[in-house]
């Protein structure tokens, strides 16, 4: 006689936010990025339920609703939910069955600040859905449903970044990814630096919509440069000497725009070998630059975040210093020694304040491993 043994009892995934290091706005252009996985994460528990409902509870939000897999058009509610929600429904769109299942959610990743909480909380839900329904399904896809859940459900068009180094960043290591292949390489961070991270306070809350637009002005200049350039697909497929040659005739803003995104590209790869040299200071330079071009060509950082990267500029021990994510508000990224870091971080913080009187969360971070379950 055979009997099924249920395993009820409760299990738990996390999934880690991310700063990017460089290559920012170059992702929904096809181009490279090279974010890392860092050491704040969200944490999903599932519990098997025997029906077909989820009952979803957040602790940082205080709150819980219930949603029925088989709810035949389920509709974003504007709500926390929804990327959660937005998982479910987009793994099931895919053809996956999944079980019902109580799921408790806790993250450490600051909302809204350009760290990708909302990629943690979809990876952490999509591997814990995945887990209780028994699914194995490949990373690269599990990142690509979550995109999916945040650009149709959620209704924010992000690229794939955020998804994919959640579940396939690693311990001391820059994620390099061709956005285009999906293609990726893991490089070296030294481990006499941290990856410093300051947040402005200041929300992007401006960011969505000028994110659309920004995605918009590209995609005219990728229209333009392809009836001279017929191989160009993306930004991805133009070289710097390419676009000063057709892009003369673009409107000002958006040459510009294209510019960020051609030279920026450039700037990964070239961040890319520096790191495999060992060589801080070149990748520094690569993320200084970045930033200038973030903040002049492709206009989206603010007077806080170049305010935060300044204070880094003027301080010892520090590598590089730029905004990272979106943009708007959130966060910049430090590249600093660790004997300095006491004296960096104190220095940013007394000063940023001192001018803005906000008061800047510093979060000390390591480049960490991508989704697990938590035995
Ligand atoms: C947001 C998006 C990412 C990426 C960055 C900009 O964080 O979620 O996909 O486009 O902006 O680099």
């Amino acid at each position: 006689m055979s009997r099924t043994l249920v395993n009820n009892s409760p299990r738990t995934f996390r999934a880690p936010g991310r700063v990017n290091l460089i290559g920012e706005h170059t992702d929904y252009n096809d181009g490279f990025v090279m974010p890392a996985a860092i050491n704040l994460s969200t944490f999903v528990t599932v519990w098997p339920r025997d029906d077909r409902k989820l009952q979803i509870r957040s602790e940082n939000f205080d709150d819980e609703i219930e949603f029925d897999l088989d709810e035949p058009d389920p509709a974003p509610r504007g709500h926390w939910s929804d990327y959660v929600v937005g998982v479910a429904v987009m793994l099931g769109r895919a053809g996956h069955r999944l079980r019902g299942a109580r799921l408790d959610i806790r993250g450490e990743v600051p909302l809204g600040s350009g760290l990708s909480s909302s990629a943690a909380v979809e990876v952490a839900t999509a591997c814990a859905l995945t887990a209780n329904s028994d699914l194995a399904i490949d990373r690269r896809e599990l990142a690509l449903l979550c995109q999916r859940a945040e650009n149709e459900f959620v209704g924010a068009r992000v690229g794939i970044m955020d998804h994919f180094v959640s579940l396939f960043g690693k311990e001391q290591k820059a994620l390099l990814l061709d956005c285009r292949s999906l293609e990726f390489k893991l490089l070296p961070l030294p481990d006499t630096v941290n990856l410093v991270i300051c947040n402005t306070m200041v929300k992007h809350e401006l960011a969505s919509s000028a994110y659309n637009e920004r995605r918009a002005q590209c995609e005219a200049g990728v229209r333009h440069l392809a009836r001279f350039l017929p191989h160009v697909k993306a930004l991805r497929d133009v070289t710097l000497a390419e676009l000063e040659e057709f892009g003369s005739d673009l409107p000002e803003v958006v040459y510009r725009r294209c510019r960020h995104v051609v030279t920026e590209n450039a700037r990964v790869l070239a961040a890319a070998e520096a790191l495999e040299r060992h060589d801080l200071y070149r990748f520094g330079e690569l993320m200084r630059g970045s930033h200038f071009s973030l903040r002049d060509d492709y206009q989206v950082s603010s007077g806080e975040l170049d305010l935060m990267v300044e204070l880094a500029f003027m301080a010892d021990g520090v590598y590089g210093a730029r905004m990272t994510g979106g943009g708007f508000g959130g966060c910049t990224v430090n590249i600093v020694d660790v004997p300095y870091v006491e004296e960096v971080t104190g220095f940013i913080a007394r000063q940023y304040e001192h001018i803005t009187n906000l008061r800047p969360e510093i979060y000390v971070c390591e480049a960490s491993n991508g989704a697990e379950e938590i035995r």
